[in-house]
């Protein structure tokens, strides 16, 4: 029986993932790798320094730099993203999230926030939807980001739940990985082609009910 949620924030509960990608391709042309949506795809969901290494590798420039000038593009990435959050407001919760998170605490499920986002505090008072969450995983205090099942299986446990009682919500290919990992179940939100190994797909948020993912688990028989 699924008692509890565990959500990914960028690109599942707010258009934020749009931005990290700007920001990510922006520190990719003045780093001269060559961005592409594949690229985009693999950085989604992935934390600060685990990103950049991968867009490094990607552009074959793993070793031509050092660890002080990584850790200094890591942090020029986040000032421009930072600067592209200036005025985020609810606006940008993406469609139907909000009355969606609203029922699931209505039903009294616990909700616990499992984003690799160091600035997902501040993303979520922005929104005004800190309120809502029972519990969130600090994502400073992981061993491994996605993704490694390590932050929805500290989810699950922030609820002292099992994570088979849990579903896991995400938009990332890495995300939907870790939730797996985990023993949780996954729902994919976005591209079914990227998101192939999530037990329920949606297209979009819109798509994400209570009433669509009962009927997602009575077909799939998850
Ligand atoms: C989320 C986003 C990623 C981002 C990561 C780290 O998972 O989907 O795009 O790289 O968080 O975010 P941060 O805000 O700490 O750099
Ligand atoms: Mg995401």
């Amino acid at each position: 029986q699924i008692k509890g949620f565990l959500f990914d924030l960028d690109g599942v509960i707010a258009n934020t993932s749009a931005y990290h990608s700007k920001a990510w391709h922006q520190l990719a042309d003045e780093l001269g790798v060559t961005w592409t949506e594949d690229l985009g795809n693999q950085l989604k969901g992935v934390g600060r320094m685990d990103s950049l290494n991968l867009i490094l590798k990607y552009g074959h420039k793993e070793n031509v730099y050092t660890e002080d000038e990584k850790v200094k593009y890591a942090e020029e990435k986040n000032e421009n993203y930072l600067k592209l959050l200036n005025g985020l407001d609810k606006s940008e919760i993406l469609p139907g999230m909000e009355d969606f998170i609203k029922d699931l605490s209505a039903h009294h499920y616990l909700i616990s926030l499992a984003s690799s986002s160091k600035n997902s505090p501040l993303v979520l008072e922005k929104l005004d939807l800190r309120k809502y969450f029972d519990e969130k995983v600090d994502p400073a205090t992981l061993k491994h980001g996605k993704p490694d099942p390590e932050i929805y299986t500290r989810a699950a446990e922030s609820l002292k739940l099992k994570p088979e009682e849990c579903i896991g919500l995400e938009d990332a290919s890495a995300g939907v990985t870790s939730i797996n990992g985990s023993g949780a179940i996954s729902v994919g939100i976005g591209d079914p082609t990227v998101l192939k190994d999530a037990d329920i797909n949606f297209n979009n948020t819109s798509e994400v009910t209570l009433a669509n993912i009962e009927k997602a688990m009575d077909n799939k028989k998850v």
